[in-house]
């Protein structure tokens, strides 16, 4: 059986390991691993390419990721190009744990993930990922990297690098990268065209509207849904929002992003205005105390609050505990504070990826294109390694091209070619009216 030497113990009759809140659901969540898949050509044809190539033959990765369906076809590639794969959560409230058990039972790939899982044991996750002696990490937020580099430096020697998958790990490794720390290449995925320009828009657009409307049922048409933050994943949401009927707000610190949003239609003002007449907040910055106390103490009653920024920071939720007067569950992820005067604040999620907490992350055609350069990555790791410096390192062009022109292919698009008088045109000066 594979994966033998993984860390871990025992959790099923065959020996498969891992640490996963209930290995009985593995049937359940083989059947929605599958459904994914059928959504997921390109990771279809690579899982084809590897298990010919064996791109990462005995190559061991860990990976710090949210468990999801998406995630372990993006696993089951990996293994299937030879890797000795061990995942654990990147997000305490987005494991799946039907997911988590199937992975472990049906693939024999150990996972190390509980939804809902206290700190301690989240990082202890993490630890357990790291006793796997990982030669490629990949990552989703940094959490796995920053570990590595604060207390198992031992296990330094053996890597050839990792990836980063998400806009708020690859800030926080190239903070790193600038103080020196950074001590092994990271090819940040997230910044691959066909990773943020569809994942964290079309991705977290839609996830973000599942998660609000499966946790409230509230009618959207209407009503003022105010988006904090115009980035990829703002831009996603509003669009969403917008197409569902509400009347949107964006607010936004950069003058580019926040005319952008004026022009895309959308009302712009700064939080403290649209906080007195918003029926929704969502915040997808990356920032922290996005919503603070003053908006708080400010904000129209019945206000929803979700957040989709990576860390649960965007919120102040400590400000939110202590204007509070009492708290008490109204539905599955949904927590209503009344403030001293009288007023109510419904929370998601505890602040945490609404669309992972309260729905199920993005839909599988478009994880299709941001785990396809995952994989794509981890390959062109395994073979070149050597030449990449300790630093930050983009995704090659030609990696990002070839995911484009497959995801094409199997969406049934064809494309025109350029002929070579327009090639020879677009490549000279010379040529006027
Ligand atoms: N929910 C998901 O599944 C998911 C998917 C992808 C990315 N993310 C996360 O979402 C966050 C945003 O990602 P992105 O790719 O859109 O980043 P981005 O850098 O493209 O956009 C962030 C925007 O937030 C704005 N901003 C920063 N501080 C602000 C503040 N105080 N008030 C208002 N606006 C502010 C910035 O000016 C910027 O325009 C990151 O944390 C990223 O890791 C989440």
């Amino acid at each position: 059986m594979r994966n033998r030497r993984a860390p871990g113990r025992p959790v099923t009759e065959t020996g498969a390991r891992g640490d996963v809140a209930d290995i009985a659901l593995a049937g359940g969540g083989e059947r929605r691993v599958d459904w994914a898949l059928g959504e997921m050509p390109v990771l279809r044809r690579l899982m084809e390419r590897f298990e010919t190539r064996r791109p990462l033959e005995g190559i061991r990765v860990s990976g710090c990721l949210h468990i999801t369906t998406e995630t372990a076809n993006l696993a089951r590639v990996l293994a299937a190009g030879g890797a000795e794969v061990v995942l654990c959560a990147s997000n305490p409230l987005s494991t799946q744990d039907d997911v988590a058990a199937a992975l472990v039972a049906r693939y024999e790939i150990p996972v190390f993930a509980r939804r809902g899982e206290d700190t301690e044991t989240y990082y202890g996750h993490i630890q357990a990922a790291l006793d796997h002696r990982p030669q490629i990490t990949l990552d989703d937020g940094a959490d796995l990297v920053s570990e590595l580099h604060k207390g198992r430096t031992e296990l330094l020697g053996e890597l050839i690098g990792g990836t980063e998958e998400t806009t708020t790990g690859v800030i926080r490794l190239r903070a790193m990268a600038r103080e020196g720390a950074l001590r092994y290449p990271i090819v940040a995925v997230n910044d691959a065209l066909t990773k943020h320009l569809f994942d964290n828009r079309y991705g977290t657009g839609q996830s973000t509207l599942d998660g609000i409307i499966r946790a409230t049922n509230i009618l959207l048409a209407g009503r003022t849904f105010t988006v904090a933050g115009y980035g990829w994943c703002g831009r996603g949401i509003a669009m969403r929002a917008r197409g569902l009927g509400a009347h949107v707000v964006v607010v936004e610190v950069e003058p580019l992003r926040a005319l952008e949003a004026a022009m895309d239609g959308f009302r712009v003002m700064p939080l403290i205005e649209a906080a007195r007449e918003s029926d929704f907040v969502v915040t997808a910055t990356g920032d922290r105390h996005v919503v603070d106390r003053p908006h708080l103490e400010v904000m129209k009653d019945g206000c929803v609050l979700a957040n989709s920024g990576h860390f649960n920071v965007e919120i102040n939720i400590p400000a939110l505990e202590s204007l509070a007067i009492e708290k008490r569950a109204a539905r599955p992820g949904v927590e209503e504070y009344r403030l001293g005067d009288g007023r109510q604040l419904r929370l998601l999620a505890e602040g945490r990826l609404v669309n992972l907490a309260a729905a199920e992350g993005h839909p599988a055609a478009v994880m299709d294109m941001s785990f396809a350069n995952q994989a794509l990555v981890a390959a062109h790791l395994a073979a070149h390694a050597d030449a990449l410096e300790p630093a930050v390192h983009p995704v090659p062009e030609a990696i990002d091209r070839e995911v484009a022109q497959l995801k094409l292919e199997a969406m049934g698009i064809r494309i025109d070619t350029l002929t070579e008088a327009q090639r020879r045109y677009l490549a000279s000066w010379r040529e006027g009216t």
